[in-house]
């Protein structure tokens, strides 16, 4: 022991221990010993494994690895409660998830207690981070049940929802996926991580104390095993997914086809920026929160630090200065910054990636302090010297590893922030309002925070964009993941799908009678197809109607590189996009006969003025939207207000019906267009002739060259090429083969594009209900959330 002289002259921290005595005592009422939590019961433990605190390797207590006939049971009994939590009401909900948000309060220390012992994460961040954010989580979406009939009046509950959670934010994340998953009115099954399932457990009891009905909330444990057994069953509406990328693509293909929606949250690498007129030390200390809270095991951790060349050398010497400060020890000890990793299996992971960059010549630097000899642990490590395509520059690492770089202008510092396959989050520090402003909009990431770093509340949407997965969470984005809009369930069974059969020569035609050939639209203009093959079209009557290009491979790449060249139509004002859109539509009408006349002799229909009059209201229908589908501006409970912003999502495939040939096409191309995205669509393989006979229509429209490319063909092969394709950003195909849906999301798994499929089921797209709304500009876009300082 110190003497208190000897502490006056060292300033130093006395140990600060928070108690566990009511955490143990909770573990011992359990006998150590944990069932499942089905149907509001605790089964028997069974087949059980140890969780153990990680600080000392200490078991703390044994958990059961569910079966498949568990996880059957656990469904059967949400699939049960279901009609039941939805009959309740808003109101009904509300009050019950009220009751939870209270009681998590009320028991706010025993969760935080427990989750450092499971975890390793210090109390500091368990008692003033994860437990309050979790409860506020409840309380924001409690509201949201309360205001479902106002505000989602077009949508129901998906129904039975299957969430399966990491271990860097236990209670956190079950937070995040329970409250809107309850709030919009499903049921769910529920796996916490293998290394930190204690407080989903003591959950389980908040949720019989809070009078939540049996079946509404269930909790399997155990490894990835449940993990699939959940994903795989057929009994499960949704999958909400939080976890690494690589078993993010494996649901993502395992889920292909089967119907279910799917929010993937997933891994980043995300970029902390300093540019030279920042506040540095107020930098440093968002490096801190941003790299070093939980021990880097974050998945927006801000990993790759970017500074400015003028300030690189100044900024590191600071950072240095502050990584000697961090205190590492117990994570029960009030005054400690850094705890234990989660297992020894991360500590060796990082090791490993650590030492690989050391072997490749980087500069490794870490603090004078040691860590404590039991349990896991990494000390905070800086990384310099590393290039950008270095493994420790690209992969997560999921530990509390900083890279650093220089950059020196701000057009470099977007293309490094921008060099990874992730898209997370970002941090921009500058005290340049315009500066700031000026980059945030660059970067390609769900989140981006500007002179802060790693804030997250429940009125604001998080989620990544390219291979930090899709789907949003928190926010009323949040809530449409787990909402169904009712005019899905109108939607008729059986595809449409139109007949190919044979074409006939028609008297006196000749297939090769140049003015009948329609090419390819590329670039804004018309060319040949690479492979220079064409295919007959038929008409209704199976008489020859002209020929169309047979686009391929190197036909969609060439399109997929003129949508990239074609980036101002993404930067172009709203207002000009609608008025091209209504350019479109004016054009259109005034040559209305002759596309009617094309209609009639493709698909025989009787009333083809009617297609072309709704084709032309549609664009208008668009058009109006486009400068009209604002973003939020949210006053989350904190120094400044989050800005959400509708993006659009990039480069779009478009696979379009065979029914209803150009109003389909329209119907789907004109909203992509609308919020900015650029399209490369493929027309209805059996009617392709209204869309090639467009291209007029288009040149003299003023739509930029590029911003929607038209390649006709296969839809089969040309979707496959599409889902491959590593910058197209999202895949849509709506053609009515269910098969060719679920090929769709299985090779887009790789990716990990968006897709949106109309799943073997045709689609009515004269009815506003089924064919215009909220719902396809979701589609068509992606939310940023900018945080901004405000008022402090
Ligand atoms: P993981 O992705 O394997 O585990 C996350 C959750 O998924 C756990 O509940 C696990 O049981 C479950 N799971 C595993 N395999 C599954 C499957 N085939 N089907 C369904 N569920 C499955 O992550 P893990 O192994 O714990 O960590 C490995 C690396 O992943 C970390 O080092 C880190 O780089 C990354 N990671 C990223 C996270 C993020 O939030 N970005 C969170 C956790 C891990």
């Amino acid at each position: 022991m110190p003497t208190i002289n000897e502490i006056l002259h060292t300033m130093d921290y006395g140990p600060a221990p928070e108690s566990t005595k009511e955490a143990q005592a909770w573990l011992d009422q359990h006998g150590r010993r944990f069932g499942l939590f089905i149907d509001n019961a605790w089964t028997g433990a069974n087949d059980t494994f140890a969780t153990t605190n990680p600080a000392d390797g200490v078991e703390l207590a044994q958990v059961t690895q569910a079966t498949p006939d568990d996880v059957d049971r656990a469904v059967e009994a949400a699939r049960r409660a279901q009609p039941g939590w939805v009959a309740l009401g808003g109101h009904g909900r509300a009050k019950i998830m009220y009751a939870i948000a209270r009681l998590l309060q009320k028991h706010a220390r025993l969760f935080a207690v427990l989750e450092t012992l499971d975890n390793g994460k210090t109390i500091r961040e368990t008692r003033d981070a994860d437990l309050p954010l979790s409860a506020r989580h409840f309380y924001h979406h409690a509201g949201w049940a309360q205001l479902q009939s106002e505000e989602f009046a077009d949508y129901r509950a998906v129904g039975v929802v299957g969430q399966i959670v990491p271990w860097n934010f236990p209670v956190l994340m079950l937070a995040w996926k329970i409250a809107p998953a309850l709030a919009a009115g499903n049921t769910v099954v529920f796996k916490p991580a293998e290394y930190t399932p204690l407080t989903a457990l003591l959950f389980a009891q908040i949720c019989l104390q809070a009078g939540v009905p049996p079946g509404v909330v269930n909790i399997v444990t155990g490894d990835g095993r449940v993990g699939e057994a959940i994903v795989n069953h057929p009994g499960i509406d949704k999958i909400a997914f939080t976890g690494s990328t690589e078993v993010g693509r494996i649901i993502r293909k395992s889920t292909a086809g089967s119907g279910k929606k799917l929010s993937l949250e997933l891994g980043g690498k995300s970029p902390f920026i300093v540019f030279d007129d920042a506040d540095l030390d107020a930098a440093v200390e968002g490096l801190v929160d941003s790299i070093w809270f939980n021990q880097g095991q974050v998945c927006c951790a801000g990993s790759r630090l970017l500074v400015q060349e003028s300030v690189y050398d100044r900024f590191i010497a600071k950072v240095k200065n502050r990584m000697q400060n961090l205190r590492v020890g117990s994570p029960l000890d009030k005054s400690n910054d850094i705890g234990a990793l989660v297992d020894p299996v991360q500590q060796q992971r990082i090791h490993g990636l650590v030492e690989a960059a050391r072997a490749e010549g980087c500069e490794i630097w870490q603090p004078g302090c040691a860590a404590p000899a039991a349990g896991s642990w990494y000390l905070p490590t800086l990384i310099t010297g590393a290039s950008t395509s270095a493994a420790v520059a690209q992969t997560e690492i999921f530990g509390p590893v900083l890279v650093a770089m220089s950059f020196r202008t701000p057009g470099e510092a977007v293309q490094l922030a921008n060099n990874t396959v992730y898209g997370l989050a970002a941090c921009v520090w500058s005290e340049s309002i315009s500066l700031a402003l000026d980059v945030a909009p660059q970067i390609k990431a769900g989140v981006v925070w500007i002179n802060t770093a790693n804030q997250f509340d429940a009125a604001c949407g998080f989620g990544g964009y390219k291979e930090s997965g899709f789907g949003r969470e928190g926010g009323k984005e949040g809530m449409y993941e787990y909402l169904t809009p009712l005019s899905e369930d109108a939607r008729p069974g059986a595809p449409v799908v139109a007949e190919k059969g044979q074409v006939r020569q028609a008297e006196g035609a000749s297939p090769f009678a140049v003015d009948r050939t329609a090419k390819l639209y590329i670039g804004g203009k018309q060319v040949r197809p690479d492979g220079a093959y064409s295919r007959a079209i038929g008409g209704a009557d199976g008489a020859f109607l002209a020929d169309v290009g047979e686009g391929n491979r190197k036909d969609i790449r060439n399109a997929v590189e003129a949508a990239h060249k074609a980036a101002g139509w993404a930067k172009a004002s709203a207002h000009n996009r609608a008025q091209v859109l209504y350019y479109i539509a004016e054009n259109l009408a005034i040559r209305a006969e002759e596309f009617a006349a094309r209609l009639s002799a493709m698909t025989g229909v009787r009333d083809p003025q009617r297609e072309v009059a709704a084709s032309i209201e549609r664009l208008f229908y668009w058009a109006a939207w486009a400068d009209k589908y604002d973003g939020q501006a949210h006053q989350p409970p904190m120094h400044g207000i989050t800005v959400a912003l509708n993006e659009p999502v990039g480069v779009i495939g478009v696979i379009c019906p065979n029914e209803n040939p150009l109003l389909g096409f329209i119907s789907l191309v004109a909203p992509a267009l609308a919020l900015g995205n650029r399209v490369v669509a493929v027309p209805s393989e059996a009617h392709p002739l209204a869309a090639t006979d467009l291209y007029q229509v288009l040149d003299t429209s003023d739509l930029p060259g590029g911003a929607l490319n038209i390649v006709t063909g296969s839809a089969d092969e040309l979707a496959r090429t599409l889902a491959t394709h590593g910058d197209v950003d999202a895949l849509w195909r709506h053609d009515g083969t269910a098969q060719g849906c679920a090929e769709v999301e299985r090779l887009s798994s790789e990716t990990l594009k968006r897709t949106w499929v109309g799943g073997g089921k045709g689609r009515d797209w004269f009815d506003p209900k089924q064919a215009c709304g909220r719902t396809l500009l979701q589609h068509a876009s992606q939310v940023k959330n900018v945080w901004i300082p405000y008022g402090v």
